[in-house]
């Protein structure tokens, strides 16, 4: 079973994350491609695709929400989980990211996930610093491995399940 993860990464947080889930799912023995979106022409050639991205006022990275779009009618007929990285989780986890949510309808996913993310201070142009140092987001990364390899994990076991219905 061939298993595409790509994420839409700015600062390299997400990408992380993406990698992380991709490392499982071969540790589980499937084959996996794990790429930036930017770098995925169509997801023809998966039997399955998990697609994340961070999340910049309110939405997702452009080039994962056009591969969604893209590719969704594709995407219905395959399993699909989304997850998006962002700081809201830690900071207003209610905060709606109907983007996303509609990209998960989209795509038929099973699963938007939400992880916290993390601010790369140094890493930010002029512009993103003056906002953050406005908002004030609390610092530290906030990505929790456990939680991410653990939900990869039960990625792994639906696709076995599903492997062998
Ligand atoms: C300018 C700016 C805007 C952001 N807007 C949001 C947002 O609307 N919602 C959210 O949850 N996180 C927001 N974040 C936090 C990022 O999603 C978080 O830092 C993420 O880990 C970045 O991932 P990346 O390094 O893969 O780009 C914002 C961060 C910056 C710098």
């Amino acid at each position: 079973m061939k298993v595409l993860v790509t994420v839409g990464s700015k600062y390299g947080a997400t990408r992380e994350v993406g990698a992380a889930v991709a490392g499982v799912l071969r540790d589980n023995g499937f084959e996996v491609d794990f790429a930036d979106a930017c770098d995925v022409a169509s997801v023809r050639f998966y039997d399955a695709a998990i697609i994340g991205s961070a999340v910049y006022g309110g939405l997702w990275r452009k080039d994962a929400s056009a591969l969604v779009r893209e590719n969704a009618q594709m995407l219905r007929g395959r399993d699909v989980w989304l997850f998006s990285v962002g700081m809201t989780q830690v900071t207003k986890p209610d905060q709606p990211l109907d983007e996303a949510e509609e990209l998960a309808v989209a795509a038929g996913a099973i699963e938007h996930k939400r992880f916290g993310g993390t601010i790369q201070f140094e890493k930010l142009n002029v512009g993103e610093k003056a906002l953050i140092k406005a908002i004030a987001p609390p610092p530290g990364d906030f990505r929790d491995f456990e939680d991410i390899r653990e939900w990869a994990e039960t990625i792994a076991e639906r696709l076995k399940e599903d492997a062998f219905a």
